[in-house]
């Protein structure tokens, strides 16, 4: 889930402003969790399992798109790293983007109501696009973020992910590259957070407790 509905769980309940919830930018009015250090967390992935994994599928694009230009699309900010990892493992030639989504609190959930708060900057017509996201979840953020990009008429598009939670899916929609296939467990590291928290951690780790609404 994103920040919206972990918030929810440290607000009291239904009081939380909607429209608020954001990848891109951090929510001021809403109470912040304690800080659990993540040294006491149990590792899902190591630094190393994980540069294994981005450097094959870096090996996958590049004979992939032999030949090609591509444009990287980070979603904000979860997929900074993986995304700046991503393509300095990638040999052909490609430039990145990013893009940051909003959603609105628990109405996210049912309407799938998913709203672009910062564009790319430069147009993907007739190119080779591939959006890069941290975790495929439920997927309204890909599905969305995928029908938007496709009205740009890029030449192909393809999503790379991180991490893939299968169990947790809403809309059908799956990743072309995918490094691992988790369970439905709440991680945080690697550029993904728990209400903007340990973006920074080097490996992937899971958060000891499951937020609810997730
Ligand atoms: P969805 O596929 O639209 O549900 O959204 C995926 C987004 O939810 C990801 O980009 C993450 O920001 C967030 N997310 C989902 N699961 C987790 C998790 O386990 N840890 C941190 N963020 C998560």
């Amino acid at each position: 889930m994103r920040t919206q509905m972990r918030y929810d769980a440290f607000s009291s309940a239904g009081s939380a402003p909607l429209g608020v919830d954001s990848r891109y930018s951090t929510p001021m009015s809403l109470s912040v969790p304690p800080y659990v250090a993540p040294e006491t967390m149990e590792v899902l992935f190591s630094t190393a399992q994980i540069a294994d994994r981005v450097k094959a599928i870096g090996q996958q694009i590049s004979e992939d798109y032999k030949g090609h230009s591509i444009v990287l699309i980070g979603v904000l900010k979860g997929a900074a790293i993986f995304l700046s990892d991503l393509a300095r493992s990638i040999e052909v030639d490609n430039t990145f983007d990013f893009v940051a989504v909003s959603s609105y609190g628990r109405a996210r959930v049912s309407s799938g109501a998913v709203k672009l708060i910062k564009d790319i900057d430069n147009p993907i017509e007739g190119k080779h696009v591939i959006i890069v996201e941290d975790i495929l979840d439920t997927g309204l953020t890909l599905s969305y973020l995928r029908g938007l990009m496709l009205q740009h008429k890029p030449a192909s598009l393809k999503i790379a992910t991180c991490l893939d939670k299968p169990e947790r899916r809403l809309v059908p929609i799956e990743a072309d590259y995918v490094c691992f296939q988790i369970p439905n467990r709440f991680v945080i590291g690697y550029g993904m957070d728990y209400a903007e928290r340990y973006r920074g951690v080097a490996d992937i780790r899971i958060f000891p407790e499951t937020p609810p609404g997730h």
